[in-house]
């Protein structure tokens, strides 16, 4: 808790998070904590960071201009995310408020992830663990759970950040994939050679890919980037993965693809409305759901803990974060 005798700090740590973290930002800072975890009403958020200098955010909080007005001494959120679409950027950059992220030390975890849902879901492993949990395997039959091969398919992938050049390697060098992606922006060629990807149109992604990874952020431009219009446009043997952000698929017309067989398979960690998921998708047997843990790694989630601690206490104490978006 604050008090006027206390020269250091405040800070807000919005979700409970490593006790070590807790540790290293309380031996520097004034700490209080949402110990008890729960998810925050935008009114009790607001309450908790009144008074603070700043919150420690772990992509669930929405940060916007009615936050910021109501909390005038607030300098800086440090999202232990990568992704920061509960960031109003703007409104934080004219409050003066900084916005720090933590990119980089979940790249590879991630990307692994993305692998682990299309492996997942191009060859039916979750489908096979229900069948078999039920007590439906009675004998061997050629054509039981059948899926796609991933290794020689063609890979599209929309986005290629950080995270997108991941599994770019991963699919080329791993899997001797065929890897495309289509990005706001092109690589430059010498790091399209690297990744070893081929840059083309949004449609000839979707029609020539075997598989479809979306690792893009939630922007406006990016809501329902893939709809009913894109899902027609791939191959009904296709899987579609969606590790980037919940909103940038449709999720609605995926369930009607998949039940439909206009796909044949998808593998989701990321969800519109998450944690709540499309009933029609829990319906839908061929397709493999993950609780947003594409970045749960022990080690991943500890760095990404630590990067946005270092970002609190290095803004509030000498001025300096390392990974600001709106420096
Ligand atoms: C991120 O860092 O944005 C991942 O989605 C985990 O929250």
């Amino acid at each position: 808790m604050s008090t006027a005798a206390s020269a250091k700090p405040a800070v807000f740590v919005a979700r409970r998070i490593f006790p070590e973290v807790i540790e290293k930002l309380s031996a520097q800072l004034d700490v209080s904590h949402n110990q008890a975890d729960e998810r925050l009403s935008p009114d009790e958020l607001i309450a908790r960071v009144q008074g603070k200098q700043g919150v420690f955010t772990t992509g669930s909080e929405r940060i916007d201009a009615r936050l910021l007005a109501a909390c005038p001494g607030l300098r800086i959120c440090a999202n232990m995310a990568v992704g920061y679409n509960n960031f109003d950027v703007p409104a934080m950059t004219a409050a003066g408020v900084l916005a720090t992220n933590a990119p980089d030390v979940l790249t590879e975890t991630t990307a692994d992830g993305g692998f682990a849902l299309l492996m997942a879901a191009a060859r039916r492993v979750t489908e096979g663990e229900h069948y078999l949990r039920a007590g439906r395997w009675q004998r061997w039959s050629y054509d039981m759970l059948v899926g796609q091969d991933v290794h020689g398919a063609t890979l599209g992938i929309f986005g290629m950040g950080r995270i997108g050049q991941a599994i770019a390697r991963r699919g080329a060098l791993g899997f001797g994939m065929k890897v495309l992606y289509h990005n706001r922006t092109r690589l430059p060629a010498d790091e399209e050679a690297a990744v070893r990807a081929e840059y083309v149109a949004k449609d000839v992604l979707l029609r020539r890919a075997d598989h479809v990874m979306v690792v893009l952020p939630l922007t406006p431009q990016t809501r329902h980037y893939v709809g009913a219009a894109e899902l027609a446009l791939m191959k009904p043997s296709a899987t579609l993965v969606n590790i980037g952000r919940g909103g940038v698929v449709d999720d609605a017309a995926l369930a009607r693809a998949l039940r439909e067989g206009r796909i044949a398979a998808a593998g989701l960690d990321v969800f519109e409305g998450e944690p709540q998921v499309h009933p029609e998708l829990l319906a839908c047997s061929n397709v493999a759901l993950t609780p947003h843990i594409a970045s749960a790694s022990l080690p991943t989630r500890l760095a990404m803990a630590h990067l946005a601690a270092d970002n609190l206490i290095g803004y509030l104490l000498h001025g300096q974060a390392q990974t600001p978006i709106n420096p």
